[in-house]
């Protein structure tokens, strides 16, 4: 929305949360103190704020003033009832939906941003129509593809935007409204505009389809380990056949973040509420393959330190799900920390942007054990040479750049021998760590000498 009104400025826009201290947050006079940490992001919000973007808690003002509205709230897997632990929760959209509807007093355009499971348009044109006060509301499926860490610059320069709506006169007009938006920085041919229910279904898809590769390659990675390839090599040669392409081809200790699970567990479970058995188990294997690559790196630290941890100190690099964000959302640190502490390891976290507070709230989501537990085993601290001192192993969770520009010499000297290193994003050079005298390894890569 930030980027929105940074490009139209003739536009007003008004973010609208009920959470008063996170709207404080983002009315903060201090820019690093914005609730998102998000390369680009300050400045675009110093620039809009208050000339044409505003963020308020004030939500039926915004509701009532408004002629487009986009209902941007969490869509989180469902942790009770039907589809608990596949569907996709739409309490947060139904109730957007019905204060939409009772506030409304004039004709709107109300825009899905959020992911949803495919049909959730007509479930929100439902209630619009059924509740309403006699108002006109059309409904357009306008989701986002922009990655964490490069929000903005995909924002900016995006590949495409889709835009989903009614193929009637006035659902033509309503796509037509919200293309002139984005068509004051994007050329026009990079926006589609679809039916629907291709626009809801495009968005699962096209996440599964990243997430599928990235599992795919990480299959891989066990296979090199076992044979003497290189994961690297193996993705080069395969990427520069243009037909497969170079991107999310990168091994890694597994893949997190809000969306990949969540949308594959979304499209598992509309394929099977069709009946269609074989679709979901297709796409299920996704998830299974990346939950298996987490454990199997735990698994591999384990079995490295002579076959126990307890007791042990780990030092995790990394936290994130990926660098240059403060996310964590289904993060592989916090699984493979949990495999580990389930080993009784001590672990040691750091992470440049992620806090103390966020990395214990991680675990005692897991409700592997308590609270105290977690905080007994795990020390969060501020200094990447601190945490790794007097350490047994150390694995990297995150490809942070600043881990490759460390003094690995003087870790080296601090930690206790054999110094072992795990690398789980393929991040540092091997031949380095070895020469200076850690037993390294990486992901995708074999100790075979053969
Ligand atoms: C993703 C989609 O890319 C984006 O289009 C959608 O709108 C939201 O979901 P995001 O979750 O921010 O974006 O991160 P992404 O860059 O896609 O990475 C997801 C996970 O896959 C990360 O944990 C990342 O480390 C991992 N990954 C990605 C790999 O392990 N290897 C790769 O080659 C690429």
């Amino acid at each position: 929305m930030s980027v929105l009104a940074q490009q139209n400025p003739e536009i007003k826009i008004t973010v609208v949360d009920i959470n008063e201290e996170r709207i404080a947050a983002w009315n903060d006079s201090n820019l690093n103190g914005l609730p998102i940490y998000e390369p680009g992001l300050k400045e675009v919000v110093q620039e809009a704020r208050g000339r044409n973007l505003f963020f308020s808690t004030d939500v039926d003002k915004a509701i009532d003033e408004a002629e487009m509205i986009f209902i941007s709230v969490n869509t989180p897997t469902k942790t009770y009832g039907q589809g608990k632990g596949l569907a996709a929760d739409l309490k947060y959209i139904e109730l957007s939906a019905r204060q939409i509807a009772r506030v409304a007093t004039s004709d709107k355009i109300v825009i899905e941003k959020s992911t949803l499971p495919v049909r959730t348009a007509q479930a929100i044109k439902d209630i619009l129509d059924n509740t309403g006060n006699g108002v006109k509301f059309q409904i357009l499926s306008n989701l986002e593809f922009l990655a964490e860490g490069t929000a903005v610059q995909d924002l900016l320069n995006p590949d495409r935007v889709l835009i989903g709506g009614e193929q009637s006169e006035e659902g033509k007009e309503a796509m037509e409204a919200l293309v002139k938006i984005y068509a004051s920085w994007i050329p026009r041919e990079r926006i589609l505009t679809t039916n629907v229910w291709s626009s809801e279904l495009s968005k699962l898809v096209a996440n599964a389809f990243l997430a599928q590769r990235v599992s795919s390659i990480n299959a891989i990675s066990e296979l090199c380990e076992s044979t003497g390839a290189d994961v690297d090599e193996v993705s080069r040669a395969i990427g520069m056949d243009s037909r497969i392409g170079p991107k999310f081809l990168k091994a890694s200790v597994g893949f997190g973040g809000s969306c990949f699970q969540k949308d594959i567990l979304n499209l598992v479970y509309i394929a099977k509420s069709y009946g269609l058995n074989e679709v979901a188990d297709y796409w299920e294997q996704v998830i299974i393959m990346n939950d298996h690559q987490k454990n199997r790196f735990a698994q591999n630290i384990v079995s490295t330190l002579y076959n126990t941890v307890s007791g042990k100190r780990i030092t995790f690099l990394g936290w994130a799900f990926k660098k240059d964000t403060n996310d964590t959302r289904e993060s592989a640190a916090i699984y493979v920390a949990d495999a580990l502490l389930n080993e009784r390891a001590k672990i040691v976290v750091y992470d440049p942007k992620v806090s103390e507070d966020r990395i214990y709230a991680d675990l005692d989501e897991l409700n592997t054990r308590t609270p105290k537990e977690n905080r007994e085993l795990v020390t969060v601290v501020n200094d990447p040479y601190e945490a790794c001192a007097d350490t047994h192993a150390i694995a990297i969770l995150t490809e942070w750049d600043e881990f490759k520009e460390y003094d690995w010499k003087r870790i080296y000297e601090s930690v206790i021998k054999p110094a072992f290193v795990f690398d789980g994003r393929k991040l540092l050079n091997p031949k380095n760590m070895t020469d200076i005298g850690f037993h390294y390894s990486a992901i995708g890569v074999s100790k075979r000498t053969d």
